[in-house]
């Protein structure tokens, strides 16, 4: 290969919506219905990692997916690419022009499985807009750029707690995620990932929410709400008020999980064991006489609990008795190490949830993180020829 060889490498971590986005108005901008508001977590334990190389003799675009070559035709991608072009010639003038000529070659992994209902497209589409943002040099705001890839990506752009506010105008301009605060701000909050299953999710979120909009009677209400309970849990986060935290992460779930069951036809994504999860938390909550987790479920039946650090060990404890592991059990805990137990007998003998072994793959604990990084040159994962290196 001859020709200088532009190339970065940039990480974007995963987002857990506790006011979930579910339905567009513009299925090209990807505007939504009503705003969301997320939390970011760590890095260290779920991220993407995208390297982009672009070179004069690259005869191709091309692109390379958890270690496949994937069709850059795509329409998302090459949404996305097109508008991080376009802010980048009004940005820097014809400076770029050779750079934005060239073809380039993307390779990105992530550290957890794809499409396990674990917003692997967020991080994905964030750390895309945020790995092109860097190569074209584009400053300022990306949320906008990763919203043309996957709507929730916008929130990924961000660390901590984030807003994606829906917007008015028609062409999208104001529909962007900002942060409300940095994960410094509740650092002793902390996430458990219960991992029901790591199948791919049967309907699409972008297909699903496009039948309840089109279908369901329900959602009307649920659009209406949407904007009082964000600005709630906005004033619960500035608080640290994790009781009020809870209880609108859990209605804004459960209500994002009734109108899938009220869309033509139905949509349930919800398992026989995401909703033991959910009546375990409710009995949890109510024999400490406050809410203590919270759960949230995606469009998949992997449960998302949210917890203050303190309540981390009582919890785990509870989840091993009633889901405990049978086999690969020295990995059924990954991500930040949990060394204590807190067995609450008084609980576990008053609960009546059947014992399911296995009834879990793994558990991820995790907390709040920050937003995407620029990594150094050796973390690259494509080689001197733009070519994935094989892991
Ligand atoms: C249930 O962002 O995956 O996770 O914009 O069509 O790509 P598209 O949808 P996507 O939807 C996420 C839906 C959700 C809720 C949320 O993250 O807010």
């Amino acid at each position: 290969m001859s020709g200088k060889m532009e190339y970065v490498t940039c990480t974007a971590p995963v987002n857990i919506a506790v006011i979930k986005y579910w339905g567009k108005r513009d299925e090209k901008l990807v505007l939504p219905m009503n705003s969301s508001v997320s939390v970011t977590l760590s890095q260290d334990q779920l991220r993407a990692k995208t390297t982009i190389a672009a070179c004069k003799t690259f005869s191709n675009d091309k692109i390379w997916l958890n270690g496949r070559e994937e069709s850059f035709d795509n329409p998302r991608i090459q949404n996305l690419l097109h508008e991080v072009k376009c802010r980048a010639r009004i940005q820097n003038g014809s400076d770029l022009d050779q750079l934005l000529s060239w073809k380039i070659h993307i390779c990105s992994e992530n550290n957890f499985p794809t499409a396990a209902g674990l917003a692997s497209s967020a991080a994905g589409y964030a750390c895309l807009a945020f790995t092109l943002a860097q190569l074209y040099k584009v400053t300022g705001d990306v949320s906008d750029i990763a919203r043309r890839g996957s709507g929730s990506a916008c929130r990924s752009v961000y660390g901590g707690f984030v807003v994606w506010n829906k917007g008015e105008n028609i062409d999208g301009t104001d529909s962007i995620a900002r942060q409300i605060l940095p994960h410094t701000h509740w650092s002793d909050l902390h996430i458990l990932i219960l991992v029901v299953s790591d199948q791919k999710k049967h309907t699409g979120s972008s297909e699903g929410m496009q039948k309840t909009v089109q279908t369901s009677e329900l959602y009307k209400q649920r659009v209406k709400c949407v904007p009082e309970r964000t600005d709630d849990i906005i004033d619960a986060i500035k608080n640290k008020d994790f009781d009020k935290f809870a209880e609108i992460t859990m209605k804004d779930s459960n209500q994002l999980h009734a109108v899938c069951l009220d869309t033509y036809p139905p949509i349930s994504y919800l398992t026989d064991t995401s909703r033991d999860i959910m009546t375990l938390v409710h009995r949890y909550n109510t024999f400490k006489a406050q809410n203590k987790v919270a759960y949230t479920f995606d469009a998949g039946p992997n449960a998302c609990l949210y917890l203050n650090e303190a309540d981390v060990p009582g919890v785990i404890s509870i989840i091993e008795y009633f889901f405990p592991p049978t086999s690969q059990s020295q990995h059924f805990i990954t991500g930040l190490p949990i060394n204590t137990r807190a067995i609450e007998k008084e609980f576990i003998s008053n609960v009546t949830i059947p014992i399911q072994p296995d009834g879990l793959k793994y558990v991820i604990h995790t907390t709040v993180g920050d937003g995407p990084r620029v990594c150094t040159n050796e973390d690259s994962l494509l080689d001197r020829s733009g070519e994935p290196i094989s892991p």
